[in-house]
């Protein structure tokens, strides 16, 4: 019973820890760390797990720099897991292993440090990046049990992660070794439970798990959040100046989907990639739907990249640009995972792609969007800051398919040409006028960049910029696994139980051009190509350019909706100021214009508030055709 009870206090405070609906007047974001735009570069997990050496990370940045893809962006050099001895009896100072670190060993009452490593980072133009867990134990210690490099001594000289040490590592990794980038993951708190063989042998001090993966309800979402805040508030001890990035890595579990944002310059949304293409697919399906969680300063992560490895080696060049190509559109963070001195040129050449690489990291920061999707093609389109588009066109299978490109995909004029650019290529692609049609090979993804005229004379929809849209309020009462994440069985799995159920919650929160159930959106029959779905009671803050004019927008409760009962109304508040608002409305009213003057507002907030209980479920609403002139 008291389980029970722990358990339905978890999930009514998963509920309570929402921003108020009322009007903030602000933007509300507070960026944690700093990156304009997705951050960049390598990463030894991917490439050597817990066999690192000093040498190895060397002979990769070496690679880095000589083959100009620093000069293309990838500037963050990131130790991962297994760099570290054990952290001191005496004074808890972190030690380092210096049998695979040597620059290490300084000796005098430090003992280590890793700062002669990072200062020659550095010194070649580089940045340097550290990986620690917010809990006692690290995931190496869980998961690479037969590793020669695990942490050594006693249990508290094992325990090396940040749990009860956050000021004095931070201030270590950040202050003293001088870093500029942390990997804080969360094995921690998900398995060092009494089930656990090291836990049981005696190995491991138990930590009832407060991260049950798979299971959002069996999980402490506030707990988390109060340990990253632990964290950040050490980092702005640390680092006033912001100038960092945090990697929040907890494999889309706990909600973090949802609030990573607040406590991260980046957050996983899924489990480990691997180097097979249907787990790549995984991944990539856990950001495509997050949108609007993402901007400047905040970037969804479907973890680091695997071009090179296994599906996406240099044997497979089609498979490796289509991840690149995924990531590039979705404006994720590009950490290439690959032992560099053994890659090809050819491999080379494909991370440095000019053109791929300036979409990711174009300045307006917009994660691209969904404009077409069956199990076996997607389109997505992502708004460049010079208004052109970005798109890609995906074949997810492994035969040739076809696929139709229309100006309405582009949000552009079905009678004006639209020039395209192959970004591959770094070649113009010719011009169409309504719709193109492509052949695609198996698993291909072709990406182009598109310019045309905007089917709207004078703006554009809110829905084409959702890195200008923050996500203060979603409307979710009770947190549910999404479905529609590609059920890949992960590579150190087996099918000997009943199937991969992913569990990343966020299912319901607001979406582009769909409603946050992935419905197309419609109010009593009348359906909108272009727009935003969300709940009530939800508030969205959006930033607006200077000189906007207007807003407009057909709103309604959804056809889909699931409370059919409770009315809403919508209101448009800017700059902290009512402009305008809707009777309340119901299921099944026709969709009501609604339409406010903008001029010297700087930020409009829309709110769908609801009036009465609904017992059927959460109120579906639509923003037909939201749009700023
Ligand atoms: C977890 C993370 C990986 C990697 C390993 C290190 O699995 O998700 O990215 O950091 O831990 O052990």
């Amino acid at each position: 019973m008291k389980h029970i009870a722990v358990l339905a206090l978890f999930a009514a405070l998963a509920a309570q820890a929402q921003q108020p609906l009322a009007p903030s007047g602000r933007w509300s974001h507070q960026p944690v760390g700093t990156a304009p735009t997705p951050p960049m570069g390598w990463s030894s997990w991917n490439a050597f797990r817990v066999d690192i050496t000093e040498q190895k990370v060397l002979d990769s940045a070496r690679v880095i720099v000589d083959s100009g893809l620093a000069a293309a962006g990838y500037r963050s050099i990131n130790v991962d897991d297994g760099w570290w001895l054990k952290r001191r009896a005496s004074d808890g100072r972190m030690q380092v292993r210096t049998g695979l670190f040597p620059s290490a060993a300084i000796g005098g009452d430090k003992g280590t440090s890793l700062r002669p490593f990072v200062d020659r980072l550095h010194a070649m133009g580089l940045k340097a990046g550290l990986y620690t867990d917010i809990g006692r134990n690290a995931c190496s210690q869980a998961y690479d049990a037969d590793s020669p490099n695990l942490p050594e001594g006693t249990h508290a000289e094992r325990e090396v992660g940040l749990m009860g040490f956050v000021d004095q590592d931070v201030a270590l990794y950040f202050g003293e070794w001088n870093f500029d980038y942390l990997k804080v993951d969360g094995c921690g708190l998900s398995s060092y439970g009494r089930d656990r063989a090291q836990v049981a042998s005696g190995q491991y001090r138990e930590f009832k798990p407060t991260i049950v993966e798979g299971n959002i309800n069996q999980s402490d979402v506030e707990g988390t959040k109060r340990l990253y805040d632990g964290l950040k508030r050490a980092l702005r001890k640390t680092r006033p100046a912001n100038d960092y990035v945090l990697s929040v890595c907890l494999w889309g579990t706990v909600n973090v989907r949802s609030w990573g944002q607040d406590y991260g310059t980046m957050w996983r949304t899924s489990r480990d990639i691997a180097s097979s293409f249907s787990q790549m697919v995984h991944n990539f399906d856990t950001v495509a739907t997050r949108e609007f969680y993402a901007g400047p300063g905040r970037w969804n992560d479907p973890d680091m990249l695997e071009i090179g490895n296994g599906d996406f080696d240099g044997n497979h060049l089609t498979e490796a640009r289509t991840h690149m190509g995924l990531w590039a559109i979705a404006a994720a963070p590009l950490m290439i995972g690959t032992d560099l001195s053994k890659a090809s040129p050819a491999l080379i050449d494909l991370l440095k792609a000019p053109e791929v690489i300036a979409i990711d990291q174009d300045p307006a920061g917009h994660q691209g969007v969904i404009a077409y999707a069956d199990s076996d093609r997607q389109i997505l389109v992502k708004t460049l800051a010079d208004g052109r588009k970005a798109v890609l066109l995906f074949n997810r299978t492994a035969s040739t398919t076809k696929l139709t490109l229309t100006a309405e995909h582009l949000k552009m004029d079905a009678t004006a040409p639209i020039a395209l650019r192959d970004a591959w290529a770094r070649a113009d692609a010719g011009s169409f006028t309504g719709r193109r049609d492509f052949e695609l090979q198996p698993r291909e993804a072709l990406l182009f960049t598109a310019a045309g005229r905007h089917v709207l004379a004078r703006g554009y929809f809110v829905s084409e910029r959702p890195g200008d849209v923050y996500v203060a309020r979603d409307g979710i009462r009770a947190l549910e696994p999404d479905p529609i994440v590609y059920r890949s069985l992960a590579s150190w799995a087996a099918t000997d139980n009943g199937g991969t159920r992913p569990a990343y919650a966020g299912w319901g929160g607001p979406r582009a051009d769909s409603t946050p159930y992935d419905q197309a959106l419609g109010v009593k029959g009348r359906l909108f190509r272009h727009g935003i779905g969300a709940l009530a009671d939800s508030r969205l803050e959006v930033k607006l350019p200077a000189g906007s004019q207007r807003f407009t927008a057909s709103v309604g409760v959804d056809d889909s909706t699931r409370g059919r009962t409770a009315a809403v109304s919508f209101e448009i508040h800017g700059d902290g100021r009512l402009l305008a608002k809707t009777p309340p409305m119901k299921f099944n009213q026709p969709a009501r214009e609604l339409s406010a003057e903008l001029r010297g507002v700087k930020l409009i907030e829309l709110i769908a508030r609801q009036h009465g209980a609904d017992t059927a479920g959460p109120i579906v609403v639509t923003w037909g055709e939201a749009r700023i002139e």
